[in-house]
């Protein structure tokens, strides 16, 4: 992967495309009038990282680009801020002060809201396999100027581990966060308007096995968390219990840790 600029950058772009270089140690390469196509062709590489002025977005041959956006997230922590709740928060018990695991992170609309929640006294980590999604969600929620202050300090707050989640999983300790939380892929099929489409051609698809469940069971002191697809049967598999909510597009079930609270 290669970073560069769209046409013409001006200061900042240049600024923003030095940093993400610098950050993720790619080499940057100056864009002058050559197109993309050219660019990956003369880099041997499928993906671009392309700074313009609307941030970074991840640029391939096939796909349409992706950039990071906060999406729901900004009407979530608005509402949140009127007083009204947000179902997952509910499911999860958040309390100001906890520790999340969200280790499915994509492009970290679900982990800017708990990181509202938690506050400044909590932690949020996000676990990413993927490492194109890895990058530009970390460079984004680094970067994103929002008029919110809540939305952006939420995101800047949020640490990124580009890693698989059962590898994270299996070296924490017992009872060493709140939550654990899953939102896997495979589950979010049907749900076509999501926003997350874009992500899905970059996205780790794989189903979520026994094995991650138990050992986020084992390290959660609260609960285990799992949103799917309105058809979704992975919380039977996994015996986890559906949260009964008027949202009918995503299933929410839990699991209270093992030892509970
Ligand atoms: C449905 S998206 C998550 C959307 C996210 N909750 C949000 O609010 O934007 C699932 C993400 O989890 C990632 N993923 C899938 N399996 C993973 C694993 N084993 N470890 C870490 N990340 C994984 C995928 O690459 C994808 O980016």
């Amino acid at each position: 992967v290669i970073v560069t600029t769209g046409l013409e950058p001006n200061q900042e772009t240049l600024r923003h495309a030095r940093q993400l270089a610098e950050r993720f140690g790619l080499p940057l390469v100056e864009r002058g009038d050559a197109s993309l196509v050219s660019l990956r062709q003369r880099h041997g590489c499928e993906h671009l990282l392309v700074v313009t002025a609307k941030g970074a977005s991840i640029q391939s041959a096939q796909e349409k680009p992706l950039f990071f956006h906060p999406n729901t997230a900004a009407l979530r922590i608005k509402r949140l801020e009127r007083g009204d709740t947000d179902i997952m928060l509910s499911v999860c018990q958040i309390q100001p002060g906890d520790t999340v695991l969200d280790a499915t992170l994509g492009l970290g609309a679900d982990a800017i809201v708990f990181a509202y929640a938690v506050g400044e006294r909590g932690r949020v980590i996000g676990v990413e396999s993927e490492r194109l999604i890895a990058l530009l969600v970390e460079d984004g929620l680094q970067t994103w100027q929002s008029d919110s202050p809540g939305l952006q300090q939420a995101m800047r707050r949020i640490e990124v581990l580009n890693r698989s989640h059962l590898d994270v999983l299996r070296e924490m300790p017992d009872r060493s966060v709140d939550v654990v939380y899953f939102d896997p892929m495979f589950e979010r099929m049907v749900m076509a308007s999501s926003g997350i489409q874009g992500l899905r051609p970059f996205a780790n698809d794989a189903a979520l096995t026994e094995e991650s469940v138990s050992e986020a069971l084992r390290v959660a002191r609260k609960r285990v968390v799992l949103k799917e697809g309105k058809s979704g049967r992975l919380h039977e598999r996994f015996g986890l219990i559906p949260y009964r909510t008027r949202q009918h597009q995503v299933v929410y079930s839990y699991r209270e840790a093992l030892g509970g609270e």
